[in-house]
């Protein structure tokens, strides 16, 4: 059964500890985070952007999708269906269509307007028991079609966002989408704290995930983070391995041109990725 993310993240905060958001793409990449997750016991968010969601031809097949996998393959593990970077428009569809958690991304809207709408979103989300996730600042980059600049958040305003209710906040920290640059400067630890500071005990969101060296995870750990978004690397990690497979002509060897053997070594590539994000994140054992 899909829970909301509102349990998980606070055992989380509570326990110095974050849980994974892992996005995912089709069956292939769902079938090897949610097998993941049952193996290691560990509580689990399963992302889809809105790209993502109409890839997979709607909210609906996914909702279904999901809930049937988790019910075929026996998985005992909390697990959260998530809409990652949703639109106003699109938080409906997912709360209509049965997923468990949305974000409501208002962070290109002038403060007024997130707040508002965000107020709104709350009110349904409480009436129906599922989590939301606000953001104020933004993620650096580009996912989806959803480009930031990457404005570290202004405290206050996380604050304002944090007292209607929300259940987790994701506060632009210097984070990125996609691959760090050469260049980057690192995450803004001066910023979570004084996000931290401001909106108190509300459990953080750690959006850009992928190649965020391991000090720094750790570190944004002991600062409040109690979710951490993880999509490029998995998708690196499938389509290194499929390269592979195909470099080393293995498709063309007997049946290896069918799809359940082509698209094997992709699959746990991305199962080695989540192992070792639950690892560094701690949230191994904790289901
Ligand atoms: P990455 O693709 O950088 O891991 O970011 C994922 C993310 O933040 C999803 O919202």
């Amino acid at each position: 059964m899909l829970v909301s993310a509102k349990d998980m993240l606070e055992k989380a905060r509570d326990g110095k500890y974050a849980v994974g958001q892992f996005n995912i793409n089709n069956l292939e990449w769902t079938k090897a985070i949610l097998l993941t997750a049952e193996e290691l016991k560990s509580p689990v968010i399963l992302g889809v952007s809105e790209g993502a969601g109409k890839y997979m031809t709607g909210f609906k097949t996914v909702a279904a999708m999901v809930s049937a996998m988790i019910d075929e393959l026996k998985i005992t593990v909390p697990v959260a269906l998530h809409l990652d970077h949703g639109t106003y428009e699109g938080c409906y569809k997912c709360i209509e269509a049965g997923f468990s958690s949305i974000m409501f991304d208002g962070s290109h809207y002038p403060i007024e307007e997130n707040v508002e709408k965000t107020k709104e979103l709350v009110k349904v989300c409480q009436e129906k028991g599922m989590s939301l996730e606000a953001e104020v600042g933004s993620i650096g980059g580009e996912e989806d079609g959803v480009v930031g600049m990457g404005e570290c958040a202004d405290p206050k305003e996380c604050k304002m966002i944090a007292d209607l209710g929300v259940t987790m906040l994701a506060a632009g920290i210097g984070n990125i989408h996609g691959k760090y640059p050469a260049n980057w400067p690192g995450l803004s630890f001066e910023t979570l704290a004084a996000v931290k500071e401001a909106v108190g005990d509300m459990p953080l969101v750690l959006h850009g995930g992928t190649g965020i060296p391991a000090d720094m995870i750790k570190k944004a750990i002991s600062l409040g983070v109690a979710k951490i978004n993880v999509n490029t690397e998995c998708q690196l990690a499938f389509a290194d391995a499929t390269r592979k497979y195909i470099e080393a002509g293995k498709d063309q060897q007997g049946k290896g041109f069918d799809p359940r053997k082509l698209l094997a070594p992709g699959t746990e590539a991305i199962k080695e990725t989540v192992k070792e994000k639950m690892e560094l994140f701690g949230s191994i054992g904790k289901a």
